[in-house]
């Protein structure tokens, strides 16, 4: 049983179908890229297993249980959540608050708790491992800072803590380097990698930015007009006739 079974997932717009019948396994341990060209449904596509919006057919099911129905809230308490393309997060409050705030937001049952601080040691907890999970990501230095004095870079390095405070299985990072220089670059690939690597994460992630993808992905899978098109090794995928016809004219992405 993969961790992540998506069968068929149907996503429709009106008359435009963003998502055609679409499935898809991703292994526990995997680090999984997604690709397609602009417009091609890969944000729609993790919309729809993180719960943000409904299935029109199709189901999601996620550690052996189907998830496709239930609320996000619901299914990050299972595990699984996604970052935003652009930044999420609570601008005024500092990188430390940041990642607070969002394991009260996930952990529900503990909201009243933590609001009275009834349960100290248990704050103490939230607290010891919010650093650890901004150190993580190299933002220690930062944690006191106000979010939207980030730099870009940092501020989408905060939005993947943010969705860590929910202590995931499986995170997906919708174009996770998306407007960063070549070493903000190498910086968040090292990121995911180590999330893989030493927290033991699946991630899936979207990605222009193919030698990202190269560099960290075991497999790809090319979304296309909202059809999965292919999937395959980074280098099976780059070689394929029916990918590079799928990119040509495009200049978002270099094969
Ligand atoms: N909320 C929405 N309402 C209507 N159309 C949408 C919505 N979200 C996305 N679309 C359309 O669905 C298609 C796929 O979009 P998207 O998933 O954002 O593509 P990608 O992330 O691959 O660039 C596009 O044609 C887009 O305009
Ligand atoms: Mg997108």
């Amino acid at each position: 049983m993969a961790l992540l079974e998506v069968r068929g997932a149907v996503k429709r717009f009106g008359g435009l179908l963003a998502v055609n019948d679409v499935s898809l396994d991703v292994e526990e341990g995997e680090i999984r890229g997604i690709i397609g060209p602009n417009g091609a449904g890969k944000t729609t596509l993790f919309n729809v297993i993180s719960g943000a919006l409904p299935l029109t057919a199709g189901t999601v099911m996620f550690r052996g249980e189907t998830i496709s129905g239930r609320k996000p809230s619901h299914i990050a308490r299972a595990g699984l959540v996604r970052t935003f393309q652009r930044n999420a997060m609570f601008p005024k409050a500092t990188v430390l608050e940041n990642v607070m705030l969002c394991r009260h937001t996930q952990i529900d049952e503990n909201i009243l708790k933590a609001v009275f601080g009834i349960d100290r040691a248990e704050e103490e907890r939230n607290l010891a491992r919010s650093r650890e999970i901004i150190a993580f990501l190299g933002l220690d230095g930062f944690a006191d800072e106000q979010a939207q004095n980030l730099s870009h870079g940092h501020q989408r390095v905060l939005g993947i803590a943010n969705a860590l405070a929910t202590e995931p299985k499986l995170i997906m990072l919708d174009e996770p380097v998306a407007g960063m220089n070549p070493a903000e670059t190498d910086m968040v690939t090292d990121h995911i990698r180590r999330l893989r690597d030493e927290w033991g994460i699946t991630v899936i992630l979207v990605e222009h930015d193919m030698r990202t993808v190269m560099g960290i992905c075991e497999k790809v899978t090319v979304i296309n007009f909202g059809e999965k098109l292919m999937e395959g090794t980074p280098e099976e995928v780059t070689h394929n006739p029916a990918v590079i016809e799928a990119y040509l004219g495009s200049e978002e992405i270099s094969l």
